[in-house]
């Protein structure tokens, strides 16, 4: 089995996964991968968090990553992706993926004998929307009673994983953007057999009743030709003090960083009181793990 997307996950398995994570977290769970397991992760863009937290992850369970700058492989002379996959995997027990293309990343599931996981396409980042979800449940408890809003660029990877992952557990979503920036129509259509998702460009509106307020960079890997535009687009929809005010008192705030304070949030919000990103990103080791074990079939 693969985790390409959030749709690869039911809601059982979901919830299967974060008991797995529940136990690790408790100490209830002690769990080895098979001796001398190896992970490739080929990554084509960088990465702080997703690299090192998976890094970590199957180093912790007994294993080793072999991390493969995808531009210092054969991959830039013009290899084929599908040659690429076949070899990784005959070498590694998993093959973790970074690179823009979701097609990229079908192509190699395609041709690999092993479990490959999406550390990040245009497209979707499930690893991270398990770690949100996780975070959310530990603070806010049952999402079936929960609203969750994402304000600015709600057309990206981390809004089409949350919305699907978080729907998929009945929570609410609210989709808070400028009128030019529309959600992207498949995740938005699918969160919606799940749950109730809305869309609005009033922040006021999108953001009652929130309990969680998520954003994320206004300019994602591979936007970078139009970040002028992009950030004058997306400018009014800053999470800042006076917007984090239209939401519910104790709302919380995520994001999934890298943060460029004085964009999508303010300094004195992403580092505030209301603030939950730091355990947010500990949680991406935590969830990692409990995937691995999951993929691995070791439950
Ligand atoms: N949140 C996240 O994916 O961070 P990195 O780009 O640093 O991996």
């Amino acid at each position: 089995m693969n985790l390409l997307s959030s749709n690869d996950l039911t809601r059982d398995a979901i919830k299967e996964i974060f008991g797995i994570a529940e136990r690790l977290s408790s100490g209830k769970e002690r769990v080895e991968l098979k001796e001398h397991t190896t992970m490739a992760l080929f990554f084509e863009e960088p990465s702080t968090r997703t690299r090192v937290s998976l890094e970590a992850a199957i180093t912790q369970l007994g294993g080793m990553p072999i991390y493969i700058d995808a531009h210092s492989s054969q991959r830039i002379r013009g290899e084929a992706l599908a040659d690429t996959a076949k070899v990784l995997s005959l070498y590694c027990d998993f093959i973790a993926v970074r690179m823009n293309s979701h097609e990229g990343l079908l192509e190699i599931a395609a041709n690999s004998k092993v479990p490959v996981i999406n550390a990040l396409t245009s497209l979707e980042h499930p690893t991270q929307a398990l770690a949100d979800v996780y975070t959310i449940i530990a603070h806010k408890g049952e999402p079936r009673n929960l609203r969750i809003a994402f304000i600015g660029d709600i057309a990206q990877n981390t809004a089409n994983s949350l919305m699907l992952t978080a729907a998929k557990l009945g929570a609410k979503i609210s989709l808070v953007g400028p009128d030019a920036c529309k959600p992207n129509s498949i995740y938005f259509n699918k969160a919606r057999e799940y749950s109730k998702v809305d869309l609005s460009s009033s922040i006021e509106e999108g953001l009652e009743d929130a309990d969680i307020v998520y954003t994320d960079t206004f300019v994602s890997m591979g936007d970078e030709d139009e970040a002028a535009a992009r950030r004058k687009l997306f400018a009014p929809y800053q999470l800042n003090a006076d917007s984090l005010a239209y939401a519910k008192k104790d709302a919380l705030v995520m994001h999934p960083l890298p943060a460029h304070r004085g964009e999508e949030i303010t300094a004195d919000v992403i580092d505030g009181k209301r603030s939950i990103v730091w355990e947010q990103a500990a949680n991406k080791l935590l969830l990692e793990k409990a995937v691995l074990i999951y993929l691995s079939g070791k439950r």
